[in-house]
């Protein structure tokens, strides 16, 4: 016997929610240093198209698998396409979302440390050579990180015990706004200091001549990381909404607000970065390492707004990987309460001590471990190539050819539309289909190929 499911409360929850889990690590962590490391602007024109073209074409196939089906991911592939191969579809689905969960809250743990550092004034308080080794030392160490990790992690599973409703819904729909509020003052803050123009240039003016195959690849795995694509995610989320909602409303208002917190985020760090007279390519230190140097130089002048920015700063990564990892521990959960009748709470202990043991060893990877090599690569490494490069194009790839060519037009015409009640849905309903149908897949696998051979 199915137990009774829990929806989303309103429209705003929904996007919230979906927000929640789109805007995180990806956009204030993952975003800057992307653009950073792969050529400013030009990285940024190649990830809106990507966002345009390949992302929402998924995300909206996804949106229409889990509201028709009103499952888990696994649950979603045996209700449309009962006893076929697409259930390994559905499995993959809710392997994938555990693994990004593992190292994700490695780097959440990051952020629980560094806004400790931040309240105890660290920053201000340190030498130069303490700023600027901080970060090395930190992650190389054995039990500071682990300690961070137990901690973020733990949090998620107490937001993801409480459920859909009073868990998730209440937790996302308190922090976003506060979230936005945040990063708009401290992009305000970094364009004011002297010599940001420089970064704002950087981001603004795209120099094509750096676009090669790998730069695009890259962009196109950021778009999907960013919006929680090819992993299930959005496609449970998607399970809990009302039969009412409209699903062109809240991918478009989704995949806007992300996109722009990304550029926020990079308007944030990038000026900053440009002022303190550093380089924007410092790779995923760029927030760990170059910023408490830049909120360190500041304190020598003016600690007390160094520190509140800096305090600021923190908890918004923090929240922002918070609302995120609630909703990678949330796809595993749905599918072991509904498919093999677990309580909500062994669920959710059994994924947590899975994330919790692979986390560890992606800590450790960064010191005691890491001359253990995985195809070339430090486990941390190797599982965030292996996901943001490979199992989410690929989960996504699959997701919209089952809405594409498996699933009945009318099936889909129906969902996107709410049964033809919809008008914009009706008018964009032939090239939502198109780009779901043939765009997105040729697209997918067209960058994929040309990554891989050259
Ligand atoms: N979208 C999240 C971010 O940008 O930080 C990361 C993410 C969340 C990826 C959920 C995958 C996922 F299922």
């Amino acid at each position: 016997m199915k137990k009774e499911r829990e929806n989303f409360g309103s429209r705003a929850a929904v996007i919230m929610a979906m927000a929640g889990s789109a805007i995180g690590l990806g956009n204030i962590w993952r975003f800057p240093y992307m653009v950073g490391e792969y050529g400013g602007a030009a990285f940024i024109v190649v990830y809106i198209f990507a966002s345009l073209l390949l992302a929402l074409p998924i995300f909206f196939a996804e949106s229409i698998i889990g509201r028709r089906s009103g499952a888990n991911t696994f649950g979603a592939m045996e209700t449309l396409a009962p006893r076929t191969r697409w259930k390994w579809l559905g499995l993959l689905t809710i392997v994938s979302p555990v693994i990004i969960l593992s190292y994700y809250s490695v780097v959440g743990g990051w952020s629980v440390e560094y806004l400790f550092k931040a309240l105890a004034f660290d920053f201000a308080a340190a030498s130069d050579a303490e700023v600027t080794g901080f970060f090395g030392r930190f992650i190389a160490s054995t039990w500071q990180p682990v300690v961070a990790h137990t901690v973020f992690l733990a949090t998620v599973a107490g937001i993801v015990l409480a459920g859909v409703k009073k868990g998730i819904e209440k937790f996302t729909k308190a922090t976003m706004p506060v979230l936005f509020v945040l990063i708009v003052l401290i992009a305000a803050y970094s364009l004011t200091l002297p010599g940001s123009r420089g970064g704002v240039d950087y981001l603004l003016r795209p120099d094509f001549s750096k676009l090669t195959p790998s730069v695009v690849a890259a962009a196109m795995g950021q778009a999907f990381f960013s919006l929680s694509l090819g992993v299930g995610t959005i496609l449970t989320y998607a399970s809990y909404m009302r039969k009412d909602e409209n699903l062109l409303a809240s991918g478009l208002g989704t995949a806007a607000s992300d996109l722009f917190f990304a550029v926020l985020a990079g308007f944030a760090v990038v000026p900053a970065v440009f002022a303190a007279g550093l380089a924007p390519g410092a790779g995923p230190g760029l927030v760990f390492e170059t910023l408490p140097y830049i909120f360190h130089k500041m304190g020598a002048t003016l600690p007390w707004a160094s520190a509140i920015i800096a305090i600021v700063f923190f908890l918004t990564i923090l929240v922002a990987a918070l609302t995120s990892a609630i909703s990678m521990l949330e796809v595993g959960v749905a599918y072991l309460t509904e498919e093999k009748g677990m309580d909500r709470r062994a669920a959710t202990w059994a994924l947590t001590a899975f994330a919790w043991v692979v986390g560890v060893l992606c800590s450790l990877s960064f010191g005691p471990l890491s001359h253990v090599h995985l195809l070339g690569n430090p486990l941390f490494d190797f599982l965030d190539k292996l996901c943001s490069n490979w199992l989410l194009p690929l989960g996504g790839l699959l997701f919209t050819l089952f809405v594409g060519w498996k699933m009945p037009r009318a099936d889909v015409y129906d969902e996107f539309t709410n049964g033809g009640t919809l008008r914009a849905n009706l008018l964009l309903f032939p090239l939502v289909h198109f780009l779901i149908r043939y765009a997105a897949p040729v697209g997918i696998f067209v960058v994929f190929l040309t990554d891989l051979l050259l």
